[in-house]
């Protein structure tokens, strides 16, 4: 599977029979100018929780592709009130789709949309397709819960928040990474407002200090596991 980083907390993820874009928020990031919205291909939209930075972009590329919404019940009715397919799961749900699995996973955060309405819980997710298996945390303190992953999922690669503030640091990503029993991690939701910033070459060198490797992608670029 070949995994995109767009910005913030957006993926591109393309297996070998469909496209998944998760948590799209690419025309209000600044820092991603250069992507097109319009240009994205996805058959799958996943989405973690209903806030803003996560969820701006769904509805344009929804139209132009004729999307499949996953997430929770709340958001996927939220969006099947607009006329968009869904797919709604809730935490400990698995479901296989024709491309592989998804596993709705807990997170500690919170979930209300743009608007202040209810959002359901706020989750991440497990998927597996190609014979790898990827984690995908979405916004979430450090967990506990991340110890039962591990339990039934050998993961490749484990995609993590790093900025602080509004979910865990790096500190709290590395501890993550030995619940998780996964030692590759592509790290996101960082840089991206005042409140994010990190110093990438400080982070690196935290993980390589615990013999963990962290991935930080340019905007654009890919990683293929
Ligand atoms: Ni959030
Ligand atoms: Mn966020």
């Amino acid at each position: 599977m070949k995994i995109t980083f767009l910005g913030h907390a957006c993926l591109l993820i393309e297996t070998r029979r469909s496209s998944l874009i998760i948590d799209p928020f690419i025309s209000g990031n600044p820092l991603a100018k250069e992507v097109s919205v319009n240009s994205i291909k996805a058959d799958y939209i996943l989405l973690t929780h209903a806030h803003q930075d996560h969820i701006l972009d769904v509805e344009l590329i929804a139209k132009n592709n004729n999307s499949t919404i996953v997430s929770n019940f709340e958001i996927v009715t939220h969006f099947q009130n607009k006329g968009i397919n869904g797919h709604p799961m809730n935490h400990g749900g698995s479901w296989d789709f024709p491309f592989g699995s998804i596993t709705y996973t807990p997170a500690i955060h919170t979930s209300s949309f743009p608007d202040g309405s209810y959002g359901g819980q706020p989750g991440g997710f497990v998927i597996k397709a190609d014979d790898q298996c990827i984690y995908i945390a979405g916004d979430t303190a450090l967990t506990y819960d991340m110890k039962l992953i591990p339990l039934r999922h050998r993961l490749d690669l484990a995609v993590l928040p790093i900025g602080d503030n509004f979910t865990m640091g790096i500190k709290d990503a590395i501890i993550a990474s030995d619940f998780l029993n996964c030692s590759k991690i592509l790290g996101y939701h960082y840089d991206t407002f005042g409140f994010i910033e990190i110093d990438h070459l400080k982070a690196i060198n935290q993980f390589k200090e615990q013999q963990k490797e962290l991935i930080l992608l340019e905007i654009s670029k890919s990683l293929t596991i």
